[in-house]
């Protein structure tokens, strides 16, 4: 059942986070029917707010956006804030703090968007990534640090209830989708100990789920896979790095970071669900007005559905498509396809 109102908390952020994120909420509220009534929050997260205080987010932060529907967030990190700061004390630690264990990040090559692949294939798939474990705990240390002697661990968490969790929520999205197919992407022959347990925790779900059928790949090959064979992907299931790391080349191949789209999924819905771009805060282009907002709306998209307005999702979705479909060489300006998709929502 779908809410009749969205409270909503939205978290701009860094760079063109700003730009992409006013977009995003002016097709939500185009879409959204007279009868939804939907509140908004504004959080300043981000460098400007680590340079003014020092802070990153705090308990009493993570109070006030727990009281809401969901999140909407733009992009953290900015060339000023030494590498690290914002990810773990704002990105991770929110991920970890909402229980965000579910990773989404589905991938779908439009008509009319080019793809760096010859001959155009057909990629529609979603990768399933593990949100909360893995080498990304901050399970390590430094001892003898900046000596010749230097050690550095980082240690993969795995475990049976997490790993089982995910993909159990793998299996359900399989099930759900036309061609019903999962498959596992990891590293089993060398990571024998992480690798074994979600093979096995894999393997004994799969018994739940007759209809869908299975493969289990190493995560070199499926590099290779989503650029001779993406057509070949429905679901796919992994861990916290190879999920990273396969999303953005999934990214590459399905029409680019423009258009990728994320959300930070609680399935049990204790705490709020966070929806964002796959891209950053992009300096490079921050301030201009050139940023592309539409993996920005198409997050809105999955943050609809995850709240229940599946018709307003589609009613996106199939906007954008239209959109790409329509663009022509010229450039248009962030806000010229903001105004368009929600032009294209509302009509
Ligand atoms: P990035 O995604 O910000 O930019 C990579 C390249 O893609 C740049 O050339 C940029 O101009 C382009 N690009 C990104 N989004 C675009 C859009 N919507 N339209 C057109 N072009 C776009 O990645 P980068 O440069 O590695 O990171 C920049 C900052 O963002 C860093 O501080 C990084 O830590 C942060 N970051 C934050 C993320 C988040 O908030 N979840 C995710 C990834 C990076
Ligand atoms: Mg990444």
């Amino acid at each position: 059942a779908s809410t009749r109102s969205i409270n909503l908390a939205v978290i701009p952020g860094d760079g063109i986070g700003q730009e992409v994120v006013a977009q995003g909420l002016k097709v939500l509220s185009a879409v959204l029917p007279q009868d939804v009534k939907l509140e908004t929050k504004e959080y300043d997260f981000g460098a400007r707010r680590y340079h003014a205080t020092g802070e990153t987010l705090t308990d009493a932060d993570l109070d006030a956006l727990k009281r809401h529907d969901a999140i909407l967030l733009g992009a953290i990190g900015d060339p000023s804030v030494p590498s690290g700061v914002l990810e773990r004390g704002f990105l991770l630690k929110l991920r970890f703090a909402f229980d965000h264990h579910v990773n989404l990040r589905p991938s779908k090559l439009l008509p009319g968007v080019a793809s760096p692949l010859a001959g155009q294939p057909e990629i529609d798939f979603v990768v399933v990534r593990e949100g909360t474990e893995g080498p990304y705990t901050g399970n390590g240390g430094t001892i003898r640090k900046g000596t010749p002697h230097e050690v550095a661990t980082e240690v993969s968490v795995n475990t049976a209830f997490g790993v089982e969790r995910v993909v159990r929520d793998a299996f359900a999205r399989a099930q759900a989708r036309p061609r019903k197919k999962l498959a596992l992407v990891h590293k089993n022959n060398v990571l024998t100990f992480a690798g074994h347990l979600w093979t096995d925790v894999f393997n004994k779900v799969a018994e739940e789920f007759p209809e869908v059928t299975t493969e289990y790949m190493h995560v070199d090959a499926a590099t290779i896979y989503l650029v001779t064979q993406p057509e070949r992907f429905d679901v796919i299931v992994t861990d916290n790095l190879f999920g990273d790391i396969i999303t953005d080349l999934a990214a590459a191949v399905s029409g680019g970071i423009g258009v990728a789209a994320s959300g930070n999924i609680n399935p049990g819905r204790e705490f709020p669900s966070m929806f964002e771009p796959v891209h950053g805060s992009a300096p490079d282009i921050a301030g201009q007005g050139k940023a592309d907002p539409t993996a920005t709306i198409l997050s809105v998209a999955l943050l609809l559905r995850h709240l229940g307005h599946n018709a307003e999702a589609e009613r996106i979705e199939t906007a954008v498509a239209a959109d790409l479909g329509e663009r022509g060489d010229a450039p248009r300006s962030t806000e010229q396809v903001g105004d368009a998709l929600a032009a294209r929502v509302a009509g």
